[in-house]
């Protein structure tokens, strides 16, 4: 295949046909030697809300073409986003990119899991990760196009909400991690999968239990996984009171994030995301963890131990870089983006009970190293 070297996304508002995009919009741009996805993202504007308008770049003869197409059609260009695939920084029009708004670094997910699917893909295994809810609307349109299976991670979120819906509740199954340090955790390891397919269902539970459907009669060789009691009479006390811990990490994270944007440190760590929060009904992230990025992560990192501050990294390698997967062939460089975020990616301290004091000393201690 080609390599990729531009792309477009376009956002449409209202009752949009996808036709008149697909044959309009792409062919014009096709025409005009830009690559196009397997189809232009084509978005409804949510109820009651509004997309965060992008930027409007000198490629503005395209677009406001663009505009023009989709206007005859009722249709409006929200917002746009430019990607190069395979490109040198310095390749021309590079810098006509526009910054990347959260709502385009959101979209981007579901351009690049498109991209990623080939011949031999059957599913797609998104991690709300963090707590943070994965862009749901583009991983199942992408697995809808392609006529993929949705499994999801939601170990690290537990009741986090993606519009009206819980994390865990999109694809055709989902898996829970109840490890003790989880917002949902017993007292030792435990775990759930949940689906709402009746064969899966069956399945698993026949897989669990050493592959028996009648005691000592085993149908096909399965293995012990069990929830254990003891577990399963702790995460029963606790689950009532998931929802109230869930709100009082956000509100630790909304103090270090306010925080951290008052003392104009939002320009050298990156912040945790809330792409829809303004509108109130997407992306409901619970704070698992509540992660900064910066290219100083290993200075800060040892900083932050020297004044007693614990921190950790929600991840040292990419998945591909894990020696278990050496034999996969991947070379540093395949996976920018995971790469780049195991190396910049720090999580401060959170959980329910943390006090307002505790967080000013992390926030001091953070200002001071980058003051
Ligand atoms: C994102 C993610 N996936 C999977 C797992 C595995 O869960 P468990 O340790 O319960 O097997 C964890 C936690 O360890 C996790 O954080």
């Amino acid at each position: 295949m080609d390599k990729p070297h531009r792309q477009f996304h376009i956002l449409v508002e209202g009752q949009t046909e996808e036709t008149v995009v697909r044959d309009v919009v792409e062919p014009y741009l096709r025409a005009r030697g830009f690559w196009v996805t397997q189809s232009i993202l084509i978005t409804r504007r949510p109820a009651g809300g509004s997309w965060n308008r992008g930027g409007v770049t000198s490629w503005a003869k395209v677009l406001g073409d663009i505009r023009k197409l989709l206007r005859n059609s009722n249709l409006d260009l929200l917002t746009t986003m430019i990607d190069y695939y395979g490109f040198p920084a310095d390749a021309p029009g590079m810098t006509d990119r526009p910054a990347a708004g959260p709502l385009e670094r959101v979209r981007h997910v579901e351009a690049a899991i498109e991209a990623a699917v080939g011949p031999r893909t059957r599913a797609i295994v998104p991690v709300h990760l963090y707590g943070q809810p994965v862009d749901v609307d583009g991983v199942m349109a992408v697995a809808a196009r392609h006529n993929l299976l949705v499994v999801e991670d939601a170990a690290q979120a537990h009741a986090a909400r993606y519009g009206n819906r819980r994390a865990g509740s999109f694809g055709n199954a989902a898996a829970f991690s109840f490890y003790p340090s989880k917002n949902l955790g017993a007292y030792g390891d435990a775990g759930i999968i949940v689906t709402n397919d009746d064969a899966a269902a069956s399945r698993l539970r026949l897989l669990r239990n050493y592959g028996q459907r009648v005691k000592y009669y085993h149908d096909v060789l399965g293995t012990n996984s069990r929830l254990d009691t003891v577990q399963a009479a702790v995460l029963r006390v606790k689950l009532p009171h998931l929802d109230r811990w869930s709100a009082a990490r956000r509100e630790a994270a909304k103090f270090y994030t306010n925080e951290f944007r008052r003392l104009g440190l939002e320009k050298m760590i990156g912040l945790p995301i809330e792409p829809y929060a303004d509108r109130k009904m997407h992306n409901h992230h619970i704070y698992h963890q509540y992660i900064v990025r910066t290219s100083k992560r290993d200075h800060l990192r040892q900083y932050l131990t020297e004044h007693e501050i614990e921190t950790a990294i929600y991840y040292p390698l990419a998945l591909p870089e894990q020696p278990c997967f050496e034999y996969l062939g991947h070379k540093t460089g395949d996976f920018p983006e995971a790469e780049r975020a195991a190396r910049e990616t720090l999580a401060l301290p959170i959980y329910p009970e943390i006090s307002r004091e505790a967080q000013q000393y992390v926030i001091n201690c953070v200002a001071q190293f980058f003051g």
